[in-house]
């Protein structure tokens, strides 16, 4: 028997569970409920992650105190996780005494090992809200380009990406008030000093995917940067200890605590369970030796591995924990086949589906979907709705009432005392095996294939032995018997294997088939001489009309969606952003719709290029001289240096934005801008026409 500990990232506080964040919850419960089904100790725990400037914000906005706003998120958290069959062993938060002890003793231990430096940083400062700025609460003017309203980290206009302290005329987001610049000591955990261990830790014992390991890759040829691990205060948060009581109050970081939460919540339980049958041994999972002895999992998602493969380990190897065993990421979901929308009421909450469909749906369409691979998933609405119910529904549920109604009417509930197909059923009892690799490789989908495909075969056979027409011949009692013992016996099996997807419902299962256990070595006795009970319908077709009631549900006005307290994708930039991680959230979580009004008051036109130069002063500019159409030349400039040389683009026909309001620029006027795609960081490629376009005719 293994002993595995597995967790899933721990939810901020600040925010509701949201389909995209249950595409992680519905992939760890699988695991952890198809390792246990195989006869695996299992533990799984989460927590709320509950610290950090923005938890602290959103409370204020509530008028409440941090402890106010944690505890009701956590209520709603876990309401939220029970609707959706995630069977957690343990719910916890990190603002825990457990968290406490664990975040101290690791960051004590780093220290004494020589892993912590302090150094004075230079920060935005707001002087009415008393507090330093995050980078994504400061706007001001690009430094290079002069372009409005860009923040702190990287200009949208022209794509440079500098330090907040570069803008100017900043200003905070939280009061308006014109930050100041102040000095203060933070504290730094040194992460280059693992990059050998690092290296051959993401290298060795398949511990990654191997694109997450060639992401990292990327990673240590930019190099490693010592991490900032303090917080001045005020912030939600522990206070780092020992540090000199001159200093003004120094904090953990979010992201220091947070991953701690994991061993806090299983610690948690260790102490729930002491005395107990399920007493667990908190050593035997997190101390340096035992690191063979048991397995520890994190699943996460994508936007956080840099926090996960290089942080995490480090501060474990660097403060004697034992590592984990493997790290797993998935993709971000989509929702028919675009980011998740307010405004197109795709951006859905758990508890609004909840509130339409029953979840063991998504369960299982979520495992239709999941791999091992760390791509990106697709809620396709209309798929779902057909999969659903052609698999469980049309498939699956129907093997038992096509045959069970036989076995209880005429036979009292009593199966035949041999099996007449037992290649048949062997067939399907192996392809468990298969099943369960498939289950433990986090190869969901593959699963749920297999699985369909042992209910085609009994649907096959159903229809050719034709039971409800043998069952008007005379003479034939004892065959009826035996092929619907076949299809029950059939029908067990695939309640087996898709217990971790559909817990409800292979429960119910359990009743109707009289049995205790669904575990993958009980298929292997089958149901012989065996009465079960009256059959009750299992699942309901889902119909389109609860698709469309859900979506209409989740649709917020674009004013509401705007808001940007409310709106979590904002509060989570302060931890998530951070331009140290390297592994800023995607804005997959945004996007909304503008009317073909809005559209319309946008005016481009085509252009030729009469003049393309260098600007001097500016590496990431280049001036354009423009015609389009209009008894003068307009005078542009595009962040498109680092891409281009300016022959390349002289005499070219290009589209020019025409109506955009003139901006002014340190190097001059910027009348329109010129299209191009691509990503500003990467490479863009400017857009370019055929020479017989006419210039100044409109795009439309
Ligand atoms: N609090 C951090 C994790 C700390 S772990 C020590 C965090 N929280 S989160 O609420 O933003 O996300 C929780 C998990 O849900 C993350 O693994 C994240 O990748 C995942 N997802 C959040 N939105 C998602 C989608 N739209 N799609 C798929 N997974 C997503 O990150
Ligand atoms: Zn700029």
């Amino acid at each position: 028997m293994r002993e595995i500990l597995v967790t899933s990232a721990l939810p901020y506080a600040n925010g509701y569970i949201h389909l995209g964040h249950l595409v992680e919850y519905i992939q760890t419960d699988i695991w952890a409920r198809a390792m246990k089904a195989q006869g695996h100790q299992v533990t799984y725990v989460c927590a709320d992650d509950a610290h950090g400037t923005a938890i602290m914000l959103k409370a204020e906005a509530n008028g409440i105190t941090p402890e106010e706003q944690i505890a009701s998120v956590k209520a709603s958290h876990e309401a939220d996780f029970a609707k959706f069959l995630i069977n957690f062993d343990n719910y916890h938060t990190t603002h825990s005494e457990e968290n406490k002890h664990f975040s101290e003793l690791i960051y004590r231990r780093l220290n004494s090992a020589g892993h912590i430096s302090t150094k004075d940083v230079e920060q935005l400062f707001d002087p009415e809200k008393q507090l330093f700025l995050a980078d994504r609460f400061v706007k001001g003017e690009c430094s290079e380009c002069g372009a409005l309203d860009q923040y702190g980290d990287n200009c949208e206009v022209c794509g440079t990406t500098y330090d907040a302290t570069d803008l100017k005329n900043p200003y905070s987001t939280l009061s308006n008030a014109t930050p100041v610049l102040k000095t203060s000591k933070h504290y730094f955990f040194d992460l280059p000093e693992f990059e050998q261990f690092l290296k051959d830790w993401t290298r060795s014992d398949n511990r990654l995917q191997v694109s997450v390991a060639n992401k990292l890759q990327e990673w240590f040829e930019a190099g490693l940067a010592s991490w900032d691990i303090s917080r001045d205060a005020p912030y939600f948060g522990f206070q780092i200890p020992d540090t000199p009581s001159v200093e003004p109050d120094k904090y953990f970081y979010v992201w220091l605590d947070a991953p701690v939460g994991y061993m806090a919540s299983f610690k948690n339980l260790c102490d729930k369970r002491e005395g107990t049958e399920q007493a667990l041994d908190f050593d035997r999972y997190w101390a340096q030796e035992n690191e063979h002895k048991t397995e520890v999992y994190h699943f996460i998602g994508k936007d956080i591995v840099y926090f996960h493969a290089l942080f995490w380990p480090a501060m474990l190897a660097g403060s004697e924990f034992r590592t984990p065993t493997g790290v797993f990421a998935h993709g971000f979901l989509m929702v028919n086949g675009e980011k998740m929308s307010k405004s197109r009421g795709t951006f859905i909450k758990a508890e609004t589906y909840a509130e339409h469909l029953h979840p063991e749906y998504l369960r299982y369409y979520f495992a239709s979907k999941l791999s091992d691979k760390v791509e990106d998933i697709n809620l396709d609405l209309e798929d779902f709705m057909q999969k659903v119910n052609s698999d469980l529904v049309g498939k699956v549920v129907n093997i038992a009432s096509r045959s069970a109604g036989f076995i209880v009417k005429k036979y009292d509930g009593m199966l035949s005392d041999v099996c007449v197909e037992s290649t048949l059923l062997e067939d399907i009892t192996k392809t468990g095996d298969e099943i369960a690799a498939a289950y433990e490789n986090r190869e969901f989908s593959r699963a749920m294939r297999l699985i369909m495909q042992c209910a085609d075969k009994a649907n096959e056979y159903i229809d050719e032995k034709k039971p409800w027409s043998l069952a008007k011949i005379e003479g034939t009692e004892q065959e009826v018997q035996d092929v619907c013992s076949v299809a029950i016996n059939i029908f067990r099996q695939l309640m087996v294997y898709l217990a971790p997807v559909l817990p409800e419902l292979t429960a119910n299962a359990k009743t109707f088939l009289n049995i205790e256990d669904l575990s993958f070595a009980s298929r292997n006795e089958w149901l012989l001489g065996h009465k079960i009970n009256k059959f009750k319908p299992l699942m309901q077709r889902i119909e389109e009309k609860d698709i469309e009631a859900m979506v209409e549900a989740s649709k917020e006005s674009l004013a509401q969606a705007a808001i940007p307290v409310a709106n979590d994708t904002d509060v989570n930039c302060d931890s998530k952003a951070d331009k140290n991680t390297q592994a800023a959230k995607t804005d997959t979580e945004q996007g909304d719709y503008i009317g073909i009004e809005d559209f319309a008051k946008v005016e481009m036109k085509v252009a030729h290029v009469l003049e393309c130069n260098h600007v001097e002063g500016a590496d990431k500019l280049l001036q354009f001289t423009l015609d389009v159409g209009e008894d003068k030349p307009r005078n542009v400039f595009s962040g498109i240096r680092k891409f281009y040389e300016p022959e390349q683009l002289a005499d070219k026909k290009v589209i020019c934005v025409t109506n955009l309001a003139p901006r002014k620029m340190k190097f001059g006027v910027s009348e329109g801008m010129v299209l191009s795609t691509g990503d500003p960081k990467t490479g863009l490629t400017v857009v370019t026409l055929p020479d017989d376009c006419v210039v100044g005719d409109t795009l439309a």
